[in-house]
């Protein structure tokens, strides 16, 4: 089941009296279930994609399809509900409330998508659980690794059961063997379930926990090179084998 549906879409930003494109005509889908990596240098458009697809900006014009529902900026209003319903985020910067505890934190992304008292308790709980981190539930990010405050993002994200999750760079602030294990941990996740989950990177790690592996170039999304090796590599882990290695030139990145 398709979840998540760009089409044609494109952004242009106003600075001063110019217009700068930065999106100029981005198509792609999602399946609900499936783990898509889109890779691309700095400043390619990553996060302002991630952003109109997580119904926080809109595109200057193309299709957007969020969960069912088209985002437009006539649906404006929509959108705030869109996203709390539809779409769990996590962040390159973890954006964790530092005066708040790894429970609280995703209580209170709980809270503002409508969850309130025990229902939101029990579920923050849950999600922390998933990731590992009932034992920290009470440190505040401060006492917490790089690693354990992405995982609490993780969790903040998995909360409510949101359809969508996407996540822009979060491996960049981590050392290597943390952002793999990481990694590792999302797709689990995601796969067990069944949410969709778009990862922008630049990253290498992050093809090999993808079903699929796109790339953004000068403001255009097409089928990375790697593409095959994403889906080989998946393949490979569901049926428990090791990964048929070496395959293309790209799967030396690997
Ligand atoms: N709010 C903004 N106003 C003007 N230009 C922006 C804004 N946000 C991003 N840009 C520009 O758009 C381009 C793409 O940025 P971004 O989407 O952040 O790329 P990435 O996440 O791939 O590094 C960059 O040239 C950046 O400077
Ligand atoms: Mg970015």
């Amino acid at each position: 089941m398709r979840v998540l549906e760009a089409m044609d879409v494109t952004k242009d930003y106003e600075e001063g009296h110019e217009r700068v494109a930065v999106l100029h005509g981005v198509s792609l889908a999602l399946e609900r279930g499936e783990i898509v990596a889109l890779e691309g240098p700095s400043g390619s458009g990553k996060t302002t994609l991630l952003s109109i697809l997580g119904c926080i900006l809109t595109a200057s014009s193309g299709r957007v399809v969020v969960d069912g529902e088209p985002v437009d900026p006539a649906n404006r209003s929509r959108l705030p509900e869109i996203r709390r319903r539809s779409i769990g985020f996590v962040f390159q910067q973890f954006n964790l409330f530092p005066s708040l505890t790894a429970v609280e934190n995703v209580e209170y992304a709980l809270n503002v998508k409508g969850a309130k008292g025990a229902a939101a308790r029990s579920e923050a709980e849950r999600v922390l659980d998933a990731v590992g981190l009932s034992d920290r539930r009470d440190f505040l990010p401060r006492d917490l690794s790089g690693g354990q405050k992405q995982r609490i993002a993780i969790a903040r994200a998995l909360a409510g059961r949101a359809p969508i999750l996407l996540a822009d760079e979060p491996t960049a602030n981590l050392d290597s063997h943390i952002g793999a294990q990481i990694l590792e941990m999302f797709r689990s996740l995601a796969k067990k379930e069944n949410r969709a989950l778009f990862i922008v990177t630049h990253d290498p790690k992050v093809r090999s926990i993808s079903d699929r592996v796109l790339q953004i170039r000068d403001g255009r999304v097409a089928a990375g090179e790697s593409e095959t090796v994403g889906a080989a590599l998946a393949a490979a882990r569901g049926r428990g084998q090791a990964p048929p290695l070496p395959m293309t030139r790209s799967s030396a990145a690997l």
